[in-house]
């Protein structure tokens, strides 16, 4: 196993995703599979397969092909008329316009993501499914660009394994949420016996594997972070120990008074 720095894990992620966005712009398939990111090879516990055949109907194509998530968190948070919903890490931009048509024209739906090449795809994807209060943001989850209790729901699907900061980012969750916001993320999670090395033994980082925080470390980071009601359910195996699973939580209406949780940052690339 090596060991690589957060910047080199940052960009081999970014680049990774850049490739899959750019296999479905080109069209030569769906995003990437076997190339190593989320899906891997599997597109029953990754991807489009997660959506019902009515959403699938109501996005792009493109849209669908690039869908690399491990769940879809538009089925589990619950969105509102009218309501800001803002979603982490947002590829080509599937859960954005599904979200966008469901809190409707008095609504927005933010998509943020770090790689150029899938939110210039996201775009031409939204603009596509005729969807107009969808805003794509550049920047990294870390440091949302967005001021504080902007958003009434933050979505996320499979990206905060991605993080080589999570502390960080479930801190700008609950920067941006307004009191009593709610996060509905689907993401890879491990079982809390396996320990880091463990997991990193079972898939690579940008494979949506080697970075999965455990339950018990994803719930102590949510409630360090200002969180109440905190919930991780297991969906489906993806690899021995780990899982796509549903992570919920509220932020609480009364300010967090331990500061920032303590996840340690994950720096190892993982296996395969
Ligand atoms: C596994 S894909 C999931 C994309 C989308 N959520 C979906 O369900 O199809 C991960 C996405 O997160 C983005 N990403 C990964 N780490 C990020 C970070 N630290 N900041 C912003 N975007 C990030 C990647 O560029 C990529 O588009």
């Amino acid at each position: 196993m090596s060991t690589t720095s957060a910047d080199e894990l940052r960009e081999e992620v970014r680049r990774r995703y850049a490739d899959s966005a750019r296999a479905v712009g080109e069209g030569t398939g769906a995003a990437s599979c076997g190339g190593g990111s989320c899906c891997a090879d599997d597109r029953t516990s990754f991807g489009e397969a997660l959506y019902d055949s009515e959403q699938r109907g109501a996005v792009p194509k493109a849209a669908t092909l690039a869908s690399l998530g491990c769940g879809n968190p538009t089925a589990v948070a619950e969105l509102r008329e009218g309501e800001t919903v803002l979603d982490l890490g947002s590829g080509g931009g599937i859960d954005v316009i599904l979200s966008a048509k469901r809190v409707g024209e008095h609504g927005l739906a933010y998509g943020l993501d770090m790689t150029d090449e899938m939110l210039a795809l996201a775009q031409q994807n939204a603009q596509e499914a005729g969807v107009r209060n969808a805003i794509f943001l550049k920047g990294v989850i870390e440091q949302v660009p967005l001021p504080a209790s902007s958003v009434d729901v933050v979505i996320s699907n499979c990206v905060i394994n991605l993080s080589t900061d999570k502390a960080a980012v479930l801190a700008e969750m609950a920067r941006v949420l307004r009191p009593g916001g709610r996060v509905g993320v689907s993401d890879v999670v491990a079982e809390d016996r396996l320990s880091p090395d463990e997991r990193a033994e079972r898939g690579s980082y940008v494979g949506c594997i080697a970075g999965a925080l455990s339950v018990a470390e994803y719930a102590a980071g949510l409630e360090a972070a200002g969180f109440e009601e905190v919930s991780v359910e297991f969906t489906h195996e993806v690899a021995d120990g780990l899982h796509g699973a549903i992570v919920k939580a509220v932020k609480s209406t009364t300010p967090a008074t331990n500061g920032l949780p303590t996840i340690q940052p994950v720096v190892s690339a993982g296996c395969c």
